[in-house]
């Protein structure tokens, strides 16, 4: 088995894999990912077929792997394990120290083998709301970005401009702030897919109690079709809204972490929908 850097010709070979888990995941998702690092996204190959791939993000001092799938005939045979030692490799390289990911209960093993500990579960929720446009909300701006990314940065822990940035012009309509007074004070973003649309991400920096109404005001964008998120079990009030709005909890992974968590990433409560399992 050989490890290569996945390229814009591997687009195909990536989605098939991800239908296959159905798992929702569309071209631009690796498009994105490839633009954020053309180095960091990876394919096994087997006598020059690809078999499996994984990816990993760095964000600084800490990073984020996913994507890890091996074609079903292939599985159980070390490769896994394999591909995610080259990802963890990679980003240490790069001086990132600690790695998280979301992993599938199955999968739990996998990684624990490899060193990485449990945080915390993270929920996947589906479900409809009743629409109802909020008046303190507005669409988000090419203008806001600076102030949102400031937003993101303190409770994300590092800088996503490119994905927020890549989402806002790819899913305009979907992307809102609410302010109180003048300022934003949280924001809410979604990606149109094949037949649902995933919320992601949505942080709210204070006055979580606009978290029904930033909600409601997102399903007016959605115009009925089903919304998709995952959430942190850590955070208790964004648990309690998917409950409010009878969402319902399809499945949950566990976030895990490799190495130290740094202080300023332990989960906040004022991320309410994660970016993605492979953007954190
Ligand atoms: C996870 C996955 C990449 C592992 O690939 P692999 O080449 O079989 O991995 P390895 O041979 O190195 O390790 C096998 C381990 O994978 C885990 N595993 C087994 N079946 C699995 C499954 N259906 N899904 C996830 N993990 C599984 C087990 O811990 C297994 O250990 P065991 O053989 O002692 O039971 C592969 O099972 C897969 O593609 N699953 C579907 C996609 C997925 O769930 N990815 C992980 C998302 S977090």
């Amino acid at each position: 088995m050989r490890i290569r850097n996945m390229n814009t010709n591997d687009l195909g070979f990536a989605i098939s894999l991800t239908e296959q888990e159905k798992w929702g995941s569309i071209r631009e998702d690796f498009q994105e990912l490839l633009l954020f690092d053309p180095n960091g996204s990876f394919i096994a190959e087997m006598n020059g077929e690809p078999i499996g791939m994984v990816c990993a993000i760095s964000y600084g001092s800490f990073g984020f792997i996913g994507n890890l799938i091996v074609r079903s005939e292939y599985r159980k045979s070390g490769y896994g394990t394999t591909l995610m030692s080259h990802a963890i490799a990679y980003l240490k390289g790069k001086g990132t120290d600690t790695v998280m990911l979301d992993a599938v209960q199955k999968a739990v093993p996998l990684y624990k083998k490899l060193g990485f500990k449990e945080m915390c579960n993270s929920l996947r929720y589906e479900g409809r709301v009743e629409p109802e446009t909020s008046s303190n909300s507005r669409d988000m701006e090419d203008k806001d970005m600076m102030h949102i990314l400031g937003i993101d940065r303190k409770h994300f822990g590092a800088n996503r401009f490119l994905f927020l940035g890549s989402s806002l012009s790819r899913d305009p309509d979907l992307a809102r702030v609410i302010e109180v007074g003048g300022r934003i004070v949280g924001y809410i973003m979604g990606s149109k897919r094949h037949g649902f649309v995933r919320l992601a991400p949505w942080i709210i920096s204070e006055c979580p109690e606009l978290a029904n109404e930033m909600l409601r005001d997102f399903a007016v964008r959605v115009e009925g079709k089903q919304i998709k998120l995952g959430v942190l079990e850590s955070n208790t009030h964004a648990v309690k809204v998917m409950k409010a709005h009878a969402f319902y909890q399809k499945s949950y992974s566990v976030r895990m972490v490799l190495g130290a968590l740094p202080r300023d990433m332990q989960p906040s409560n004022a991320v309410y929908a994660i970016g993605s399992a492979m953007r954190g």
